[in-house]
């Protein structure tokens, strides 16, 4: 059928995308050599089947259709598009990342610029198709998913960088949302292995607004949220750059915060003895627990918030209820 030739398609192209990669002067002196220089190790490279599609225009789609794949698929699956009846591939001079299924195919693609220009998008990803569906997608999740069952445990990193670098560093239970818009699916993907995520989005401002969303669909999903936070504008990737992996391993275990103390140190930063501040402060974490569906896990939070504010319970108690009502 029409899906299982999409996902040959997709194995097709992963697989000339990387010999490209390690077989083509091309490849080697662009791709590859880009790879190096980011630090990853040629093991991973290949684990994650990373290619690099050459910047010749069509050489993708024509050997394709030369060895019999239909246009119309390579179309659909977005490898190959079509401008006034000349063809070219899409990912043109770009280095690959393969995203898989939880199973292991190839749903699609990033393709990362190597280019500084700041007009020109920086990933390309496979557009959506009858295999490809990027809400429901965490890129990934079929290396991570033992990990994840074993660890109990769930790291969720923005970027496909993000995940190569902390399997090279020994992490291997993370996965991406492939940008900052988390969706509730894909918490629901993450919910079949484990109760428990950890944020560590960039540490920027996107990232830290990110996180607030993140740790409210999370609790909405009845599940634990933590979060590490990484210091000034650093990514997991560029921070496992800096440190080694013994260091990053250390920071890992030691910088994580539950959700309550992660958006009180976000929030005291503009503010901590303005009392009106404060009281804003105490209500965004009020209303972070307020989505939380179960009772129980309410109230030990409220007795965790009351603790780090030195409130009456009760005083929170009332401003949750408030909460729940305006939610009903
Ligand atoms: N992303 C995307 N399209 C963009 C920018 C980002 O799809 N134009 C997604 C990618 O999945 C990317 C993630 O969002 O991995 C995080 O974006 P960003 O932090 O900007 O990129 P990095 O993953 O850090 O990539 P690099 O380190 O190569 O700059
Ligand atoms: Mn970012
Ligand atoms: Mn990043
Ligand atoms: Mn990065
Ligand atoms: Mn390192």
């Amino acid at each position: 059928n029409e899906r299982d030739s999409l996902y040959i398609i997709n194995e097709f192209a992963q697989k000339h995308f990387s010999s490209n990669m390690f077989e083509t002067d091309e490849g080697k002196a662009i791709g590859k050599s880009y790879f190096i220089e980011r630090g990853f190790r040629e093991d991973i490279i290949r684990k994650f089947q990373l290619g690099y599609c050459l910047d010749n225009g069509s050489d993708l789609t024509e050997t394709a259709i030369k060895k019999g794949y239909k246009q119309d698929y390579l179309v659909k699956v977005g490898l190959t598009k079509v401008k006034e009846n000349r063809r070219f591939d899409f990912f043109r001079g770009r280095v690959m990342f393969p995203i898989h299924s939880i199973s292991g195919r190839v749903l699609g693609f990033g393709g990362r610029t190597l280019k500084a220009d700041k007009g020109i998008a920086k990933y390309f990803n496979s557009p959506e198709s009858q295999i490809y569906n990027k809400s429901r997608i965490l890129y990934g999740l079929y290396f991570a998913k033992g990990a994840i069952i074993k660890q109990d445990e769930c790291l969720l990193v923005e970027g496909y960088t993000d995940v190569i670098s902390l399997h090279q560093s020994g992490v291997e239970n993370v996965v991406a949302s492939s940008g900052t818009s988390l969706t509730k699916e894909q918490i629901k993907l993450i919910k079949r292995y484990t109760q428990t995520i950890t944020i560590l989005y960039d540490g920027d401002a996107a990232g830290i607004k990110a996180s607030f969303r993140g740790i409210d669909l999370i609790l909405e999903e009845g599940m634990n949220v933590n979060v590490i936070l990484f210091p000034d504008g650093d990514d997991p990737d560029s921070y496992s750059r800096k440190v080694s992996t013994e260091e990053l391993q250390t920071y890992i275990r030691d910088n994580k915060q539950d959700f309550i103390s992660f958006k009180a140190d976000v929030l005291l930063k503009d503010g901590a003895d303005d009392p009106i501040k404060r009281a804003e402060l105490i209500k965004a974490i009020v209303s972070s627990i307020a989505l939380i569906p179960d009772a129980i896990t309410r109230s030990v939070y409220i007795k965790e918030c009351a603790g780090i504010f030195d409130m009456e319970e009760a005083t929170l108690v009332v401003e949750l209820n408030k909460i729940r009502k305006g939610q009903l």
